[in-house]
């Protein structure tokens, strides 16, 4: 699905020589590289504040604590996403309010937030699934008519536009990964947290760094959430390349939006004003196909995955819950994400695209 190689051969001296650096420093935690890349990453995106942790996953956490929701509170979030955006309003004791998606882009459906609002709602978390923004206009307008603070889980968005701003300005809060499959990738965990509100700033620093308000002054319970300088150090060599290698991703999504045009699945959509940055190709095989298709590419040695085949509100955990969300449902029955990766090369699109037309037969 990804190969990081032709990455790696490429950045290899200056990857070496800012790991070298670091260890030559003797700063491992907090230090100058971290200053320099929330610097960096806070001009890239336009936000007051970029606040650099261990994971996307803290970076939810810390946003929801800072934006003070917590137990007995209810967040209206999508059921057709990864885990975690889920798990981390479960941490804060908060409730997540499943509600279904607009099947184009998979992302949050803004009548459905709307019909679930209720007065113990304490916020909104839209989720940009895949690298393709969620409808910002209508659900930032839902937040302002209702007072509610939006969170966008940007995890999986970084560089995605959306009326011509980044992903990550629009909300209170935003969170991102650097998982290292992202599109901008760490070599290892990491993750950031923005926001262009001073308090929640104020909030999240201390809250990464076990509660501390001063040395030695905890005045809450907090995390160890920091990114280590290592990681910053190779997030600030990889950030430059950020927007080349998003659109070389736009690229291939749309040279296989070309050699699949004739099939019968539909693949992704871009809605306006919305700029896709890919982070994954998912397309969608109706007719109870998908997973046939999944196997004869399989034979054939190509790469698919199933990115989610149970939607958030059927899992174990939410057993309890009764829930009909029928797109969030379809969608996990029907999607199915090709390999996409920067460097990946036309012969080998047109291999994916000829061995999923013989697949569909
Ligand atoms: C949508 C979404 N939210 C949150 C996360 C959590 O990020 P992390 O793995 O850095 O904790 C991920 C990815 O892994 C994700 O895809």
């Amino acid at each position: 699905m990804l190969d990081l190689r032709a990455e790696i051969e490429a950045l290899e001296p200056e990857l070496t020589a800012a790991i070298g650096a670091v260890l030559r420093s003797g700063r491992f935690i907090l230090g100058p590289e971290v200053e320099s890349f929330e610097r960096e990453v806070a001009r890239y995106l336009g936000v007051a504040h970029a606040i650099a942790l261990n994971s996307g996953t803290d970076a939810l956490t810390i946003a929801l604590r800072a934006l003070g929701v917590g137990p007995g509170d209810e967040v209206v979030t999508t059921s057709f996403s990864f885990f975690a955006s889920a798990e981390a309003i479960g941490q804060v004791g908060a409730v997540p309010v499943f509600v279904d998606i607009e099947p184009r882009s998979f992302n949050l459906d803004p009548d459905s937030v709307a019909a679930h609002l209720s007065p113990r709602t304490r916020a909104i978390l839209p989720v940009h699934l895949f690298g393709h923004p969620a409808d910002m206009r209508a659900l930032r307008s839902l937040a302002e008519e209702h007072g509610l603070p939006l969170l966008e889980d940007a995890a999986q968005a970084f560089g995605a536009e959306y009326d011509g701003e980044k992903v990550g300005t629009f909300g209170d809060a935003a969170a991102f990964s650097f998982y290292p499959s992202k599109n901008l990738g760490a070599y290892g965990d990491g993750g950031l947290l923005v926001t262009s509100r001073e308090d929640v700033a104020k909030t999240a620093r201390i809250l990464r760094n076990h509660g501390a308000s001063g040395r030695y002054e905890h005045d809450r319970l907090g995390y160890n959430s920091r990114l280590d300088e290592i990681q910053a150090a190779i997030l600030r060599l990889k950030l430059p390349h950020l927007d080349e290698w998003n659109a070389a991703r736009r690229h291939i999504a749309e040279e296989y939006r070309e050699l699949l045009a004739t099939l019968d699945l539909f693949t992704p959509d871009e809605l306006a004003p919305a700029r896709h940055v890919y982070h994954q190709f998912t397309l969608r095989i109706g007719g109870g196909r998908r997973d046939a298709v999944r196997e004869k590419l399989s034979a054939e040695g190509i790469a698919s995955v199933v990115y989610y085949p149970v939607p958030l509100h059927r899992m174990p955990l939410y057993r309890g819950l009764d829930l009909a969300l029928p797109e969030a449902e379809r969608a996990s029955r029907e999607v199915l994400s090709l390999p996409i990766w920067p460097t990946l090369d036309s012969p080998r699109i047109q291999r994916v695209a000829s061995t999923l037309r013989a697949a569909l037969g």
